[in-house]
This record gives structure tokens, C-alpha cells and sequence, in this order.
């Protein structure tokens, strides 16, 4: 069989990405331009900004992914795109580039749901054996997925409020530490001679659903409390507390889903998997359960096009195609 090449473009928030995948997990290219810089100065994403660099950086960063591969547009075989959740615009601008190049090249185009990319992500570094549970944690999303089979997701828990990182960036921010905050609060909690006790939020016994706004509460109360006072601000023992929280809580609930489900392997991912602390607690707790951990490395955890090209050959391999009629879907369901 002659090799298939996927192009993949993610453009849903704040990175704009262009990767090359050959059968479906050999990454050839996956180049992804970041706007963070640009963005710190407001403490967070500008959807309005963010759309805006995406149309700047979208024909250099598909230059630079096809040269980079070491191919030609010609080898092209399908064009595949988050077609959401995300910010409207961005998405937007993804969605037109990729629907552009799909009519030029005359090849399928193929929309792909962002968490999805998060998840299939784990295909790029290993074989996923079903049934799997995913837990997602990242700056827009916290949920534990059961995938019984191959591209079937079927979401048991979410978060009713803040996702993981969301509530990581705005700890952070209340800690005057720059955006975004996860890596920050990270390196705080690993160095903190001890932890501030805060709550954890289980919600009911059965619920495998997450909660963070309280435990944000928790951390500005205290942070006030030490204002008013006229006390310096523990920062390290706040960031420990938080993330000791944070880890018990996304750690038994994954490893209880595990078990009540009986799957063969967990998945972790999103932009939070990088959490120190929290990789470290997940694999000691999957290796004391004999359960088979996958974590991508850091490239493949935060927002990437070769993630949506490991998703969208599911679909490839199934001839499941979209019509050049495809919309941005902002609120995409999984
Ligand atoms: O997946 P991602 O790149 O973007 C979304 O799709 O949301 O995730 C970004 C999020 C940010 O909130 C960032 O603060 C968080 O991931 N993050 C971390 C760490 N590195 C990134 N959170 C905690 N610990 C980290 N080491
Ligand atoms: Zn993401």
C-alpha cells in the first residue's frame, strides 16, 4: 500500500498549528505557533487578538509544515481540521484555510472534534487497547471519557464549573504570577516546604464529576486573609495546597472510573498533563493498580495540529468525510 499523507490544521484557541502525519501516526511535521506572548499582557486569551494572529501566521505555518515534512502539497491525500469547541473566529480560521486547501488540493476534508485530538494524541505514542478511559484536563476542558471501542466516547464526568486549568491560571493570577499560570503553580507546589489545607470538592459519592470554583474560592480567601492581616502570602504552601487538592481529587475519581469500568488502559492528556505532581501521582497510583498508563509528552499534550491528524485518520480509515458546507462549531459535542 502506498503511504497516506494527512495535513491537519488546530486553530481553536490560541495556537495556531499545521501538522503532517503519515498513515495516520507517523508525525512528519507539526509546527505550532504559539501567541502566548502576545496575549500575557492581557492575563489571558483576546479572542479578538487571537483570531487575528491566526489569519497573520496561517500561510507561513503551512509553508513551514509541508517543507518541513519533506513532501509536496501534491502528496496531500486528505485535509483535516478542528472544527471545535473553541473561539468562534479562531476556529474560523482554520475551518476556511482548511476547506481552501481541500478544494485546491481536491481532497476529503475531515472536521474533527479538539478533545478528541487530546485524546487520540495517545496514538501517536503507543497502541490504545479499548476498553480505555481518558482523563482530559486542560485550560478549557476537565472530563473522564470512557471509550468502550475504537472512535466511540462516551463522557462519565465533567467539570460543573472551572476546567483544571482554568482554575490553575486563575490561582495564578491571584498569586500575581505571569499567564498562563499552570506551570507556575506547578513549580511553586514541587518547591513549598509545606501545603495550606484548602477543600476537596468530591460532589456526591457516585458523581464522577469535578468541581474547582470553590477550591479557587478557597485559595483567594486565604490569599485575602493574609492581606488583612498584613501577612506575607505562603505562595508555595497556596500552591501545594491547591494542587494537592486538585490531584486528590481528578486522581481517585479516574482511578475509581478505572475500576468500576474495568478498562485496559488510562489515557491522560490535555495542556495539564504536564503537571509535575500530577503525572507523578497518576503513575504511581496506575502501578499500584497493575494499570497501563500512556501520557504523550509535552508537545503532544498542549494544543497541536498532529493530535487533530491522529483523530481525523479514525475517520480516514472509515471514509468518513465532511462537505465543503462544514461549519465552525464553537460548542461541538464529543
Ligand atoms: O490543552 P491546552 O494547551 O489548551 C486548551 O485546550 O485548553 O492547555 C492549556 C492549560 C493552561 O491552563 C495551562 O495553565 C495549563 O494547561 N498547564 C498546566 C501546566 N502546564 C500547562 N497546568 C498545571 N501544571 C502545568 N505544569
Ligand atoms: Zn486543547
Amino acid at each position: 500500500n502506498r503511504p497516506y499523507h494527512l495535513l491537519a490544521i488546530e486553530t481553536s484557541c490560541d495556537e495556531t498549528s499545521v501538522a503532517i502525519v503519515r498513515d495516520g501516526t507517523e508525525v512528519l511535521s507539526n509546527v505550532v505557533s504559539s501567541q502566548i506572548e502576545t496575549h500575557r499582557r492581557f492575563g489571558g486569551v483576546v479572542p479578538e487578538i487571537a483570531s487575528r494572529k491566526h489569519v497573520e501566521s496561517m500561510t507561513v505555518i503551512l509553508e513551514e509544515a509541508v517543507a518541513a515534512a519533506g513532501v509536496t502539497l501534491s502528496d496531500i491525500d486528505a485535509v483535516a481540521v478542528t472544527q471545535g469547541p473553541g473561539l468562534v473566529g479562531a476556529l474560523l480560521v482554520g475551518v476556511v484555510a482548511a476547506k481552501s486547501l481541500a478544494l485546491a488540493l481536491d481532497v476529503p476534508l475531515i472536521g474533527t472534534h479538539h478533545i478528541a485530538g487530546h485524546i487520540y494524541a495517545n496514538r501517536l505514542i503507543g497502541r490504545i487497547e479499548y476498553p480505555a478511559l481518558a482523563l482530559v484536563v486542560s485550560g478549557g476542558h476537565t472530563e473522564l471519557v470512557l471509550l468502550e471501542s475504537e472512535g466511540s466516547f462516551n463522557i462519565i464526568g465533567r467539570t460543573r464549573d472551572d476546567a483544571v486549568g482554568e482554575a490553575y491560571d486563575k490561582v495564578a493570577r491571584a498569586l500575581s504570577l505571569p499567564y498562563p499560570g499552570g506551570p507556575h503553580v506547578d513549580r511553586l507546589a514541587q518547591e513549598a516546604a509545606e501545603a495550606i489545607e484548602l477543600p476537596r470538592a468530591w460532589l456526591e459519592p457516585d458523581s464522577y464529576d469535578f468541581s474547582f470554583s470553590g477550591l479557587k474560592s478557597a485559595v483567594l480567601a486565604e490569599i485575602n486573609r493574609s492581606n488583612m492581616k498584613g501577612k506575607p502570602i505562603d505562595a508555595a504552601a497556596l500552591a501545594r495546597g491547591f494542587q494537592e487538592s486538585v490531584i486528590d481529587v481528578v486522581t481517585a475519581k479516574a482511578m475509581r472510573a478505572a475500576s468500576e469500568f474495568g478498562v485496559r488502559q488510562l489515557l491522560l492528556c490535555g495542556g495539564v498533563a504536564a503537571n509535575r505532581g500530577l503525572r507523578e501521582r497518576l503513575a504511581s497510583l496506575c502501578e499500584a493498580a497493575n494499570l497501563p498508563l500512556l501520557v504523550p509528552p509535552m508537545s503532544l499534550c498542549t494544543d497541536n495540529a498532529a493530535m487533530i491528524a491522529a483523530a481525523a485518520d479514525l475517520k480516514w480509515r472509515r471514509g468518513e468525510f465532511d462537505s465543503l458546507d462544514m461549519k465552525a462549531e464553537p460548542q461541538l459535542s464529543l
